[in-house]
C-alpha cells in the first residue's frame, strides 16, 4: 500500500470510529411521532416497538394500569417478587420511553443482581429498609441503606440489587426511560440458561459438582 492509501485508510477508520462514538448515546428508546399509539400487541408486524392500534379503538382504559394494586407474591427463592408496568402489561406506554416496576420484598428478600440494557433506572422507597447497591464497570460498588421516601439512581447496563435488610416487609418503585428495559438477571443468565458448564467451571474456576449444584437451585 502506498504511503497515500495507506494515509488516506487511517483517515477513513477515524472518521468512522467518530461517526460511531456518539451512537449510543443517542439510542435510548425514540421520542414519539404523535400524541400516542398504544401498542397492538397482538400485530403480526414486528418493528423497533409495536405497531399502533388504530386511533378508532383507543380507549381511556389504555392509559390506565392497575397493575399495581396487588402485593407481588414473594413465596419463591428469592422471597421477593416485581411486578412490572411496562409495555407489555399496559401498551398505552408504548413509544413513550418510560416504565415503572412494583417490587415487594419479604423479610430477608433480595431482587438479585440485574441489569437492564435499555434504560438508566430510579425508584423510591415506599415501606422498610433496602440495601440498594450496584457495581460500575471498574467494579467500584456504590450502596446505601434506604427507607420510606429516599430514592436511587441506577445507572443504565450496571449490574445493581435491593435487599430488604429490615424486620419487615418492604416496597419499591422503580422507574425508567424506556418502555421495555429489559432485565438480564445475572444468577438466571448464568445458571439457568445453557451456557456449558465448562464455561462456568473455567470462569468461576471450581469444579462441574459446585456449579451442578448452584444449577439445581435455579431448575423448575
Ligand atoms: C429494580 O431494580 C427493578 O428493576 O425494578
Ligand atoms: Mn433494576
Amino acid at each position: 500500500m502506498s504511503a497515500m492509501a495507506s494515509l488516506l485508510f487511517h483517515l477513513l477508520c477515524c472518521l468512522t470510529v467518530f461517526w460511531l462514538l456518539p451512537l449510543p448515546s443517542h439510542s435510548a428508546d425514540p421520542d414519539p411521532l404523535q400524541d400516542f399509539c398504544v401498542a397492538n400487541l397482538s400485530a403480526s408486524i414486528s418493528v423497533n416497538g409495536f405497531p399502533c392500534k388504530p386511533a378508532s379503538e383507543v380507549t381511556s382504559d389504555d392509559f390506565f394500569f392497575d397493575g399495581f394494586t396487588q402485593e407481588g407474591n414473594t413465596t419463591n427463592a428469592f422471597a421477593s417478587f416485581l411486578t412490572p408496568g411496562n409495555v407489555l402489561s399496559f401498551p398505552g406506554l408504548n413509544t413513550l420511553g418510560i416504565s415503572m416496576n412494583r417490587v415487594d420484598f419479604a423479610p430477608g428478600g433480595i431482587n438479585p443482581p440485574h441489569s437492564h440494557p435499555r434504560a438508566s433506572e430510579v425508584g423510591v422507597v415506599i415501606e422498610g429498609k433496602l440495601l440498594v447497591g450496584f457495581v460500575t464497570t471498574n467494579n467500584v460498588y456504590y450502596s446505601k441503606v434506604l427507607t420510606a421516601g429516599h430514592m436511587f439512581a441506577i445507572p443504565r447496563g450496571l449490574v445493581h440489587f435491593q435487599l430488604n435488610v429490615g424486620d419487615g416487609k418492604a416496597l419499591a418503585y422503580t422507574a425508567f426511560n424506556s418502555h421495555l428495559p429489559g432485565a438480564a438477571i445475572v444468577p438466571l443468565n448464568l445458571f439457568a440458561s445453557s451456557i456449558p458448564n465448562e464455561v462456568l467451571t473455567k470462569t468461576f474456576q471450581v469444579d462441574a459438582d459446585l456449579i451442578n449444584t448452584i444449577k439445581s437451585k435455579f431448575r423448575p
